[in-house]
């Protein structure tokens, strides 16, 4: 699909993406190297993965994508990768953090580790990401993170406590973060997305029928696209966006201002 944005918005710049190797944060990898960037790390555990993501995205774009295998609760791990990326590319504009875990789980069945994990993966990852970019290169030269969150707190979510919680505690990161770090010139925002067809979390929030039922519950009438997501990221990060600060922009259709009944009524939990 031809962009709508200029090929070469963020041209030179580098970026280090957590969960590139899969889904919304691949796909974000692949709309900043097709839009200019010089090269991209992506992060996640699973390095045989990581390893081909990082090849399709450099046979796709002409451009360099890194692979750099780290756990985001890990700091030590999480410094390596920024020094690999450093050592490659010399430079890092954008932080995205992307990394997350989930699956649908009733509180009242979901273990003290279930709900840990979950917010040490996508809150305390966020967090950890966040210190060690800037402890290494943001502080001293700038640049933008980006979190990757979602609507599942805007209300609350039935078999969602965990991810809520964790995603929750994303956007205040994302505010405060924007807040002090903001006099530094770095800018600090979240995208929230609503379903995304075609993505993991998807499968395992949405399976079978609720799929369907989903999509006739988001205004718009469709699922979004890895693209949809992807564009949000390109405006916020090719200057564009330069005066947003602190925000995050919800990508869904409008899925969520109905509330969560119609999720719960699927869910049969209602
Ligand atoms: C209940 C579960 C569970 C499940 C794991 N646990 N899966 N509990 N239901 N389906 C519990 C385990 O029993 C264990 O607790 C604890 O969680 C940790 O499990 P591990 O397997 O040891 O964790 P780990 O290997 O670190 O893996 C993390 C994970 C895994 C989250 C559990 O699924 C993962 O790696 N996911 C990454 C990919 C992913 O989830 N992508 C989707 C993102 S979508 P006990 O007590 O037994 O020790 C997304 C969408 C948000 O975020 C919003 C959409 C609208
Ligand atoms: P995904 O493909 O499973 O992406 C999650 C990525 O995070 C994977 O690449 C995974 O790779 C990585 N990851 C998980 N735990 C990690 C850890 N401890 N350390 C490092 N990397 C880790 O799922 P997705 O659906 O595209 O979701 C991407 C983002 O969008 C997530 O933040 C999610 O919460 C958000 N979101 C998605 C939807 C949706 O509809 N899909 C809706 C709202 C929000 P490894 O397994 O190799 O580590």
């Amino acid at each position: 699909m031809k962009s709508v944005f200029r090929d070469d918005i963020l041209d030179g710049k580098v970026a280090f993406v957590t969960g590139g190797g899969s889904g919304i944060c691949k796909g974000i990898a692949e709309a900043f190297l097709a839009h200019g960037m010089k090269g991209v790390t992506i992060v996640g555990r699973k390095a045989e993965r990581l390893a081909a993501a990082a090849d399709e995205l450099t046979k796709k774009t002409g451009r360099e994508a890194l692979a750099c295998p780290a756990d985001v609760r890990k700091p030590d791990e999480i410094e390596k990768a920024l020094e690999a990326t450093l050592d490659r590319f010399g430079r890092i504009d954008v932080v995205v953090n992307g990394a997350a875990g989930n699956f649908l789980a009733p509180a009242a069945a979901l273990s003290y580790n279930g709900f840990k994990t979950v917010m040490e993966i996508d809150a305390v990852g966020t967090w950890n990401v966040c210190r060690a970019s800037f402890e290494r290169y943001l502080r001293d030269h700038g640049g933008h993170i980006l979190n990757i969150t979602a609507t599942l707190h805007y209300a609350a979510t039935p078999l969602q406590i965990h991810a809520s919680a964790a995603k929750a505690g994303v956007d205040a990161i994302t505010r405060n973060l924007a807040l002090e770090w903001g006099p530094l010139g770095i800018q600090v925002n979240g995208i929230a997305p609503g379903p995304i067809d075609d993505t993991e979390g998807m499968t395992r929030l949405a399976p079978g029928d609720v799929r369907d039922a989903m999509i006739k519950g988001v205004p718009l009438r469709r699922l979004g696209t890895v693209e949809d997501v992807a564009n949000c990221a390109l405006f916020l990060t090719s200057g564009a966006g330069s005066y947003v600060n602190g925000e995050t922009i919800v990508v869904d259709g409008g899925a969520w201002l109905p509330g969560m009944a119609g999720f719960s009524k699927m869910m049969g939990v209602d």
